[in-house]
Order: C-alpha cells, then sequence, then structure tokens
C-alpha cells in the first residue's frame, strides 16, 4: 500500500453496523504513517467504543461538540484546520442528508463545514436507503462541490438484503486515501530542493550556522514525489528522517551544496532552493581547536559563500527555477527584488517577523510572485503550502510551454 506519512486524517464514525470495520482503518492508516483523530457521532459510540479507537489511533476521541474537556485539548475549529483529508466511513444515509443540507448540529458536520480540507465519504447503508431518491439526490448534490464517494460495493447486507451499501473494505479505503495524494503534476520530471541550514566551520570543532529546521524543504521532497516528480533532496543538518522515493544527499557547508547541486544539474527541471544558506563563511578554517587565549575578543574574517540558486538559474539551459525569501519588512519589494536579481521564475515569500509561523513551526504562510502574477497561500500546514506550491509550479510551467 502507499504511504500517508504524516497526513493529517480526521476519520469521521457514524452509526452503522460497518463502524466496526473502522477499527481496522484506523489501524490501517497509523501503519501508513498517517496521524488520525476519530471523530464519532453519538450513534456511532453505539456499535463501537471510543475506548477501542482512542487505544488504535494513539489519540483522544472526539464525540461532542460541546465538550469543554475536549475544546481545552484541541477546540473544533482548531481540528478542523489541524486536518488534511477527512473520511468519514462508514457515512449513513442521515449524515449524508445532514452534511448535504450544511447543518452543523454535531461535532462531525460543524468539522466538515468548518475545514477546507478535502472530505471523502464511504457510504454503508441498506441497500433501498443507499438507492432511494432522496440519497440519491443528496449524493448527486455532494458530488457537485466536490466531495469524493467511495463506494458503496455491493453484496450481502447485515440485515439480509442483497444490493448497493455495503462500505468498502478498510485496506480498499485506505488506498483510495493515499492515491488522493497521488497526482501525475510533474511525472517524467527532476526535482532538486535544497533543504535545511548550512554549517560553516571555525575549526574542527565550532560552526556558524542558523535555525532552520528544513521542515518546509523537506514537505517540497514529499510533494513533489506526490506529483510524480523524480527528487533529490540535498540537505543540510536537520533531524528529519528521508522521505519516502526521495534520493538525499547530506552536506554540511554552502560550498558542498553547490557541489552537490551542480553534480548533475543537467538532469534537473525544476530546481527549487529552500535551504537557509550561510551567506559567508569563515575565511580560514582552523586546523586545531581555537584556545581561548587571553583576549577578550576575538575576530572572525568571512568569505561570502556561492550564491547557490543564482548560480543555477544563470545556466543557459536553466530549470525552472524557485527561490524562498524570509524577510521581516517589506517582503513583497525585497522578493521581487531576489526574483529578479537571481534570474529566478518563482519566488514564495514569508514574513518571519511572525514568530509564530516560519523557521521552526509546522506552519507557514507564503506569497508567490513570479514575474506577471502573485498569489497569496493563506496560514496551513507546511504540507499543505507544498502541495498547493507544487501545483503552482505545474501551472506555471504548462503555462510557459504552452501560452
Ligand atoms: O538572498 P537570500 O538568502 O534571501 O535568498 C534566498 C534564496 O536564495 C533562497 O531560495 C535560498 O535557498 C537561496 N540562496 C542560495 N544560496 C545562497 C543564499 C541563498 O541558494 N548562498
Amino acid at each position: 500500500m502507499q504511504r500517508l506519512t504524516n497526513k493529517r486524517i480526521i476519520l469521521g464514525i457514524t452509526g452503522g453496523i460497518a463502524a466496526y470495520k473502522s477499527a481496522e482503518l484506523t489501524r490501517l492508516y497509523k501503519t501508513a504513517g498517517a496521524d488520525v483523530r476519530v471523530v464519532m457521532t453519538p450513534a456511532a459510540t453505539e456499535f463501537i467504543t471510543p475506548l477501542t479507537l482512542q487505544a488504535l489511533s494513539g489519540n483522544p476521541v472526539h464525540t461532542a461538540l460541546l465538550d469543554p474537556e475536549a475544546e481545552a485539548g484541541m477546540g473544533h475549529i482548531e481540528l478542523a484546520r489541524w486536518a488534511d483529508l477527512i473520511v468519514i466511513a462508514p457515512a449513513s444515509a442521515d449524515f449524508i442528508a445532514r452534511l448535504k443540507s450544511g447543518m452543523a448540529n454535531d461535532l462531525l458536520t460543524t468539522l466538515c463545514l468548518a475545514s477546507d480540507a478535502p472530505l471523502a465519504l464511504a457510504p454503508a447503508m441498506n441497500q433501498a436507503m443507499w438507492r432511494s431518491t432522496q440519497t440519491q439526490s443528496n449524493v448527486f448534490d455532494l458530488l457537485q462541490q466536490q466531495v469524493v464517494f467511495w463506494g458503496p460495493d455491493s453484496g450481502e447486507q447485515a440485515c439480509g438484503d442483497v444490493g448497493p451499501g455495503r462500505m468498502l473494505e478498510p485496506g480498499a479505503i485506505a488506498q483510495l486515501s493515499a492515491e488522493l495524494y497521488t497526482t501525475k503534476l510533474l511525472s517524467g520530471k527532476t526535482v532538486f530542493i535544497t533543504a535545511g541550514p548550512t554549517r560553516e566551520a571555525i575549526d574542527p570543532v565550532r560552526y556558524i550556522s542558523n535555525h532552520s529546521s528544513g521542515k518546509m524543504g523537506y514537505a517540497l521532497a514529499v510533494a513533489a514525489v506526490e506529483a510524480g516528480a523524480k527528487v533529490k533532496l540535498i540537505s543540510g543538518p536537520v533531524i528529519l528522517p528521508c522521505p519516502e522515493r526521495v534520493e538525499r544527499v547530506m552536506i554540511e557547508s554552502a560550498e558542498q551544496m553547490l557541489a552537490s547541486v551542480l553534480e548533475d544539474i543537467d538532469a534537473c527541471d525544476i530546481f527549487i532552493g529552500c535551504a537557509a544558506v550561510a551567506d559567508f563563511r569563515p575565511a580560514h578554517q582552523a586546523e586545531q581547536k581555537i584556545k581561548k587565549g587571553s583576549s577578550d575578543t576575538i575576530s572572525l574574517l568571512m568569505s561570502k559563500n556561492p550564491d547557490i540558486i543564482a548560480t543555477v538559474a544563470q545556466r543557459t539551459h536553466k530549470p525552472f527555477t524557485v527561490g524562498f525569501a524570509a524577510e521581516t519588512e517589506n517582503m513583497q519589494e525585497y522578493a521581487r527584488g531576489k526574483l529578479e536579481q537571481k534570474n529566478l521564475d518563482l519566488i514564495a515569500a514569508n514574513d518571519v517577523s511572525n514568530t509564530e509561523i516560519g523557521f521552526n513551526s509546522d506552519e507557514n504562510a507564503l506569497t508567490l510572485i513570479s514575474d506577471k502574477q502573485q498569489l497569496v497561500l493563506e496560514q496551513a500546514s507546511k504540507a499543505v503550502l507544498a502541495q498547493q506550491l507544487i501545483r503552482h509550479i505545474a501551472l506555471l510551467m504548462t503555462q510557459r510551454i504552452d501560452p
């Protein structure tokens, strides 16, 4: 099965006998690397206990909209924003009707209304209820609103009927969930991504570096692989594991990063410079550990590091080149300046004066600036922003080839 590494999934369970299968689905999501939060309607708790789902998901189970204890942990709006994907399995006829009507009379419908995450439903109900004009009309309306339906399957039902209305098997739902993240947007393309900080050695034990966590670059590597690209991730020292299906090269200094980038640059179709490359390095690296000595001050002569992205963008056959600009003031003006000076195709600007997002955080907000267009990506998880950025790059590339 495909992976769902770091995907944040809300698994909604509504009242139906198929609810017992959601325990297995929770386990499969966890095995695939997802972070799962289960939300149950009161009727669902009649079929399977929240305790079972809590043990399998490793997270508290949410059951009520007005639960002060749960709200103190993760409030319903926070939960709605947290999700990368909402899957309702099983989705009862009643739930589908309430969702279609835009009701928010329990936690699960409220979350669906409040979240921008993709929403997928695995219906499960008696075959006559599924085939009824009301349910079919509700399903039709929800399909128009981009709600995804998985199933139902046809066959023998718990009530003894035979026909459409069986919930898809957990394995099939988990597989379909993973496939949601696979697009063909960048298939056949090779993407190089630089990520993390660089370390510039002063002596054998000391270095100059910065606080970059590498999270944005790594999220981009995942998003690019999911879009079908071949990805080389040139990473400074970070504590993140190598994403699946990504070729990772670990480096320390800016000069090593440049060498690794240039090694097979001819194969590169898209270059994304996400690394926080140190602008300067100590001009001389001491061979032995520098001693404290008696002086109260010490001078360090610094040399300018190569500008990796500018070097790539100067090439005659340059890849589609995307830079990042972390700014504390005049964000758009400075970012546009870098776009032009470094000959980039696109720059993703973020305001690092807002300490809640950016560098070490799991969230960010970006403004994508190209020569003619500007697109604001509102605050979201780095995983979501990475997918949006990859989609935008794919779009700009098609516009370029086919104006
Ligand atoms: O000039 P500044 O560091 O703000 O530019 C940011 C962009 O340039 C980022 O995409 C960063 O990865 C890239 N960069 C680089 N090599 C450097 C400095 C920055 O590739 N030496």
